[in-house]
This record gives C-alpha cells, sequence and structure tokens, in this order.
C-alpha cells in the first residue's frame, strides 16, 4: 500500500499533522520510537508543568499568613508529585492516540529510517518493514546539547548528570542542585527544585538570564529567585563536573559549588541525523533542515516541522507549523509567521513575552515607544499578590502606532499573553485596541492600562 503522507515523529509536529492530515482524509502512517507525545507531553513541557504547580501550590500554602489563611505544617511530598506527573502524562498521551485512531492514523511504534525513493514515493523503514509514501514530514525534534566539558560524559553514565529526562523523572529531592544554563529549563526546573527543599544554584555563562526576554523583566525575575535563596553564577563558565561538585570559573579565578545532581540544560538541537535525509538529498544548515514559509525542504514533496528545523524550539510553533504542512500538501494557501508567537516561562511569577523587545526593536532600527507599568495597576493582581513586583511593558511602532511586543512578569501571565498576541498578529493599533473591551477585575487588564498610557 502507498500512503499519502509518512510522518516521521510523533511530538507535537507529529501527532498534529497526523491527526488534522487523517482528519482531511489523508491515509496517514505515523511512526514514533519513543513514545507518543514526543518531548513536550512526556519529557518537557507537560511533566515541567505539573511539578511547577505543586510547587505553587505548596508556595501558596507557605504564605497564606499574608492573605489571613493559616496552613500549617505545609510541605511537599515529592515522590507523590512525580506519580501526580506520570497520571497526568498518561491522560494525555492515552488522549493523543485515542485521537489518531479515531483519524484513522496508522500508528507504528519503531525507528523509521528513510531508506530512499521508488517511482510511487518515498521509502521509509521501519521494524524490519518498509513503507512508501507519496509524502514525508519529518518531526523528528530536538535532544539536549551536551557540551565536551570533563566529566560531565561519566557523570551521565553515573546518574549524577542530569538532562531534562532524567531530573522529571527523579525520585528523591537532592540536597544540593547545580544547573549549568540560566534559560528556560534552568530557571523552570530552579523554581521547583527550590521549592521543593534543594539547595539551588544556577550556572549561566551570559550576564543575565533567561536568554531573549526582555532585560527588564529578566532582571525581577532574577531577583524574585534570589529573594527565594537560589544563588545564580553569572558570568560564570563551568570547567569540570566532579561527583558531588562542579568546578567553574568567574572573573579569572576557580571556584567550587557542591553538586549532588547537576543539571545540563544549555540548549538543545534539532534531531536530523541518523534518519536518511541524505539518502534522498534534504539540504541541513548548521545541524537543523532548511525549509521554506510553507514547511517545505529542498525536496519536492518532503517537509519538516517543529524543533528539528530549529527556528523557535516551542511546542506551538511546532503545532502551527505542522497545520501550515498539511495545509500545503492540501492544496491550501498557508505560512508561517514568526513575528507573534508567545513565549512563556513558567516560573513563580510567570514571565510572558510575544513580539519585539526593546533590545531587539533598537537592532532593526524600529523607531519604537515603550510604556512601562507596575502590575499594581491591575486590581485584581492587588488583590492577589501581596508584595507582588510585576511590570507590564508594550512596545508601539510610532511610525505606525501598531503594537509590535508585549511582556509581563506576573500571575497569570502565561494565560493573557495569547491576547496581546492576537493584537500584534492582526496589526491592531493603539486606536483599536482602546475600543477593546476586557473583563474586570481581571489581571489581562494591564494591557488597557499601558495602551492608555501613550
Ligand atoms: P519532539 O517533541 O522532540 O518530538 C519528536 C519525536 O520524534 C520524539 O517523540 C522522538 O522520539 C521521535 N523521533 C525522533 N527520531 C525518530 C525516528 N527516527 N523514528 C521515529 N521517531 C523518531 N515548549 C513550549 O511551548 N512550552 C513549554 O512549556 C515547554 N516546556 C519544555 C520543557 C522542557 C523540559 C523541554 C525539554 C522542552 C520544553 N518545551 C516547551 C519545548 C517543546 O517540548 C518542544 O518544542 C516540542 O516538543 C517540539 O515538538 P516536536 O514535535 O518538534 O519534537
Ligand atoms: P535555552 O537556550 O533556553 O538556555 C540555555 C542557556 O544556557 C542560555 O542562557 C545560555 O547562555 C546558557 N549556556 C550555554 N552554554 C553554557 C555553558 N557552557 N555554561 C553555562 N551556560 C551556558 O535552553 P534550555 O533551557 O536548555 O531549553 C531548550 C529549549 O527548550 C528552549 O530554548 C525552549 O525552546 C524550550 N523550552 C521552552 C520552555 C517554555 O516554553 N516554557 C520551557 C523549557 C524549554
Amino acid at each position: 500500500m502507498v500512503y499519502d503522507l509518512i510522518i516521521i515523529g510523533g511530538g507535537p509536529a507529529g501527532y498534529l499533522a497526523a491527526e488534522r492530515a487523517g482528519h482531511e482524509g489523508l491515509n496517514t502512517l505515523l511512526i514514533e520510537k519513543r513514545f507518543v507525545g514526543g518531548v513536550c507531553l512526556n519529557e518537557g513541557c507537560i511533566p515541567s508543568k505539573a511539578l511547577l504547580y505543586s510547587a505553587k501550590v505548596l508556595d501558596a500554602a507557605r504564605h497564606g499568613e499574608k492573605y489571613g489563611v493559616t496552613v500549617s505544617n505545609a510541605a511537599l511530598n515529592h515522590e507523590a508529585v512525580i506519580d501526580r506527573k506520570n497520571k497526568v502524562v498518561k491522560t494525555l498521551v492515552t488522549g493523543i492516540k485515542a485521537k489518531l485512531k479515531k483519524n484513522k492514523v496508522t500508528l507504528v511504534e519503531g525507528f523509521g529510517e528513510i531508506a530512499g525513493r521508488n517511482s510511487e514515493g518515498y521509502e521509509v523503514k521501519a521494524n524490519n518493514e518498509t513503507y512508501t509514501g507519496k509524502r514525508l514530514l519529518i518531526a523528528t525534534g530536538s535532544m539536549p546539547v551536551i557540551p565536551p566539558i570533563p566529566g560531565t560524559k561519566e557523570g551521565i553514565e553515573k546518574g549524577y548528570v542530569l538532562t531534562n529526562r532524567e531530573i522529571l523523572d527523579l525520585r528523591t529531592v537532592p540536597a544540593s542542585l547545580v544547573i549549568v544554563g540560566g534559560g528556560v529549563i534552568g530557571l523552570e526546573m530552579a523554581s521547583y527544585f527550590n521549592s521543593a527543599g534543594s539547595k539551588v544554584t544556577v550556572i549561566e555563562m551570559l550576564d543575565h538570564i533567561a536568554g531573549y526576554t526582555d532585560r527588564e523583566i529578566s532582571d525581577i525575575l532574577l531577583k524574585n529567585y534570589q529573594k527565594k535563596g537560589v544563588e545564580f553564577k553569572l558570568g560564570a563558565k563551568v570547567v569540570e563536573i566532579q561527583e558531588g561538585a562542579v568546578v567553574y570559573e568567574s572573573n579569572g579565578q576557580k571556584f567550587t559549588a557542591q553538586a549532588d545532581k547537576v543539571l545540563m540544560s544549555i540548549g538543545r538541537r534539532p534531531v536530523a541525523d541518523g534518519i536518511g535525509l541524505e539518502k534522498i538529498g534534504v539540504e541541513i544548515e548548521r545541524g537543523r533542515i532548511k525549509t521554506d514559509e510553507k514547511g517545505k525542504t529542498n525536496v519536492p514533496e518532503v517537509y519538516a516541522a517543529g524543533d528539528v528545523n530549529g527556528f523557535s524550539m516551542l511546542a506551538h510553533t511546532a503545532y502551527r507549523e505542522a497545520e501550515v504542512c498539511i495545509n500545503n500538501i492540501l492544496g491550501k494557501k498557508d505560512i508561517i509567521r514568526y513575528n507573534a508567537i508567545p513565549s512563556v516561562i513558567y516560573t513563580n511569577p510567570e514571565v510572558g513575552c510575544v513580539g519585539e523587545t526593546e533590545e531587539s526593536a533598537k537592532e532593526k532600527g524600529i523607531d519604537y515607544e515603550a510604556v512601562k507599568i507596575s502590575m499594581m495597576y491591575s486590581g485584581r493582581y492587588v488583590a492577589e499578590n501581596e508584595g507582588g513586583d510585576g511590570i507590564c511593558k508594550v512596545l508601539i511602532d510610532k511610525k505606525y502606532r501598531k503594537l509590535i511586543g508585549v511582556h509581563m512578569i506576573g500571575s497569570y501571565a502565561s494565560e493573557i499573553i495569547y491576547g496581546a498576541g492576537l493584537m500584534i498578529e492582526t496589526e491592531m493599533r493603539v486606536e483599536d485596541i482602546k475600543e477593546l473591551v476586557f473583563p474586570h477585575p481581571t489581571v489581562c487588564e494591564i494591557i488597557r492600562e499601558a495602551i492608555f498610557e501613550i
């Protein structure tokens, strides 16, 4: 049998593409080597959010006094947290499998490797079978970058150096945890393990945390972490990992941080090797599959979506890219735009960002106006956040009076930011936003408050 579409990789890009393709009547085969749901469901977005929610509940109980609630002996049972996380993952993975079945997708659980091309289409091998598809979608995702720092390989083998996969399955809370990399994974895990009782040290080579996040926002986040007792070594370089310790250099001097466990979170790289792409001549650029705005590779009828194209390693980007690929396969006009993709850091407080930052606007030479207001302008924020120091910053293109960026730190930022993305995506102007009605009292009213400052 010849499939209309073969998808390699069952993460957010692959499973969503399979669901949509099946729904539209394409005879679809999905090949997954590990677990349907990919990194996001099994060892990324969902497990980390399950853990962070438990930490949030604990923090609320610990600080209940501020709100007139007395909770004695609030404590976190880490094993129970992990068990609950596993239950959440299982529920969601089961749901996806059911949806694939409903949409008549054939699922093969095995390693998929492109074998070549015949007169009917592309050949893919899995579990000693060869399948043929008129079209291919590569959605093999990404994996953690493991640096050649002395002691890392040995640490991984012995189990004291962890990646996101292992840390999300730890059954005991390490007394001390050193996190290499103060990006999104590092910060989310620092947040959870700090609440859970570890002594957490984050070693970051840059002079700030949270990568491309607006600098004022990342500085507030840093202060919040420091207040909670997380230690940061910024502008520092790890030079060696030993059992029980991490050696790092800062200002030309060597220091040692105690580390029962070490989390390596210095970025991820696309999985584009070892899957036979060279057999059909798919172009790889700096380790990622090169795609255009329709998700097409240089090879006819071969598409790629998700982390493997290296554009924006986020699950919601993967979803949208997958939809764009399927729409193009179906002959519908669709392209992916990256200018209004929200990003969220699910720490406590949460960070939500979309569009240009002041830094990126300056770099692009955009004539912008930035307005920054305290979250205390929101009634609901004040009602629910004793001593909160959140802010909301909006950026406007001065020439067109269009919204080009929104950055916020504070409660509900993760749930609010999509609205700002929608405003940017639909090119709303200041005057258009002023006419919108926001429910009251909500924290999202902060966007309206900021816009009225212009
Ligand atoms: P993946 O999810 O990596 O899936 C690829 C799949 O392909 C995997 O299941 C893999 O087993 C399979 N595969 C690979 N090669 C083969 C092969 N040869 N044959 C068969 N199968 C193969 N993003 C967010 O938007 N929000 C978050 O909160 C968030 N949190 C995260 C937390 C952590 C700890 C991590 C690590 C990531 C997080 N991400 C988050 C990023 C998100 O997980 C990824 O962007 C998303 O999973 C990418 O989806 P994907 O389908 O491209 O790849
Ligand atoms: P990251 O790119 O977010 O952060 C890596 C950090 O490590 C950077 O700050 C970098 O400067 C630093 N670094 C690099 N090399 C280093 C070294 N040798 N020593 C010290 N620091 C070093 O990568 P991370 O945290 O691994 O996450 C990978 C990706 O997963 C993210 O880029 C994001 O796309 C996705 N993700 C998204 C989440 C979300 O949306 N909430 C949550 C977690 C992950």
